[in-house]
């Protein structure tokens, strides 16, 4: 019994950890353990044998249990110590640099340009990604069997099979928003509308996503006047300039009439985009007095009202304005560039404060 005592103290003094603690436990005291056999041999034993035995062996069991308890206080004891000793921190270092999020040019440049807008009296419209084909093209003048239906390289929506109703496209502009505002507000009206659109094209200039801001001004006493000093005027404020040279050419859209297309001036030097200067033309919009049919579609009376509109590519904006050369990489989503061209978060572009500091 001695020996027990002197093998099952030893074990449980050198144990390191928990479980190899319950295993001395298991060995010893457990139910098929060393000190259970050994109670069994008291049946074996002379009644006076068996009283000197008895008592000593449930000692023993007892010692071997608190041997067990108290070793198991102590090493959680140390465990916690350990914790104490490593998890620490210490209040006086100075404190990370924070890393910040930035404003993506895209995001950016519509601030600023619904900044300028504001202050010329247009509010601000949203409407759907996904569009119904006749918000996207009939309301806007473009019947089933126009071309620039087709040219406008769009992405449907799929529909269940038998269910025969036109499906619904990822719109292909934001002019789509000039048909919802009129619904919506009836006239006079002037609204920007700025989002994402898509078309299946890329290079470049061209991503399948990228973003435009659709301008609505209807009343009784608009004319093409209205339209070129309202382009004007916000070309010169986007860019910060007293002078930006355009070009407004004659063109063809089917939601108005007469129709612009408006260049900017600008160069591609090595790759870099300058505005203002060189021998390139950029288009950066469409323009013209909405349709009678379109102004009609919005619910609006054309023998009553006319206005003007404009849809200009977001995209192309900041890349001019901040000498972006590939339009691809706006989408990428790579850090070093959202670094290198993001703006501050807490900007709020004005026209007071400056748009772009
Ligand atoms: N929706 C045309 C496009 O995506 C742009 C446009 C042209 C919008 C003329 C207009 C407009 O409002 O009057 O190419």
């Amino acid at each position: 019994m001695d020996d027990l005592k002197a093998k099952y103290l030893g074990q449980i003094a050198d144990a390191g950890d928990e479980n190899a603690l319950e295993a001395i436990r298991v060995a010893a005291v457990g139910k098929k353990g060393e000190v259970a056999l050994k109670m069994r041999e008291l049946g074996k034993m002379t009644p006076e044998e068996r009283q000197v035995a008895g008592p000593a062996l449930n000692a023993l069991k007892d010692e071997i249990n608190s041997a067990l308890a108290a070793k198991k206080a102590a090493l959680a004891d140390a465990a916690l110590d350990e914790r104490l000793r490593t998890e620490w921190l210490d209040v006086t270092l100075p404190t990370r640099a924070r890393r910040q999020g930035s404003i993506h040019p895209v995001s950016q440049a519509t601030e600023e340009l619904t900044a300028i807008f504001a202050e010329l009296g247009f509010s601000v419209a949203e409407g759907p990604r996904i569009e119904t084909d006749w918000h996207n093209f009939d309301a806007l003048n473009i019947p089933g069997h126009h071309p620039a239906r087709a040219e406008m390289d769009t992405f449907y929506m799929h529909r269940a099979e038998g269910d025969n109703r036109p499906p619904h496209v990822l719109r292909t502009h934001t002019s789509p928003v000039q048909i919802r505002s009129m619904e919506l507000q009836g006239a006079p009206i002037r609204v920007i509308c700025p989002g994402g659109v898509y078309r299946a094209d890329y290079d470049q200039t061209h991503t399948p996503m990228f973003h435009q801001v659709e301008g609505l001004a209807i009343d009784k006493d608009i004319s093409m006047a209205n339209l070129k000093w309202v382009l004007e005027e916000f070309v010169k404020a986007f860019f910060e300039v007293d002078d930006v040279e355009l070009r407004f050419r004659a063109s063809h859209f089917p939601f108005t009439e007469p129709s612009a297309e408006v260049d900017i001036r600008c160069s591609w030097d090595n790759g870099q985009l300058k505005i203002g200067e060189g021998d390139d033309w950029m288009e950066i919009l469409g323009s013209g007095m909405v349709h009678p049919k379109v102004i009609a579609a919005g619910g609006i009376d054309p023998e009553v009202y006319q206005g003007f509109a404009f849809g200009i590519g977001i995209d192309r904006l900041a890349m001019l304005k901040y000498g972006i050369p590939d339009l691809r990489a706006f989408f990428d989503s790579d850090l070093r560039w959202l670094r290198h061209y993001g703006f501050a978060a807490l900007d709020m572009p004005n026209l007071h404060g400056g748009l772009s500091r």
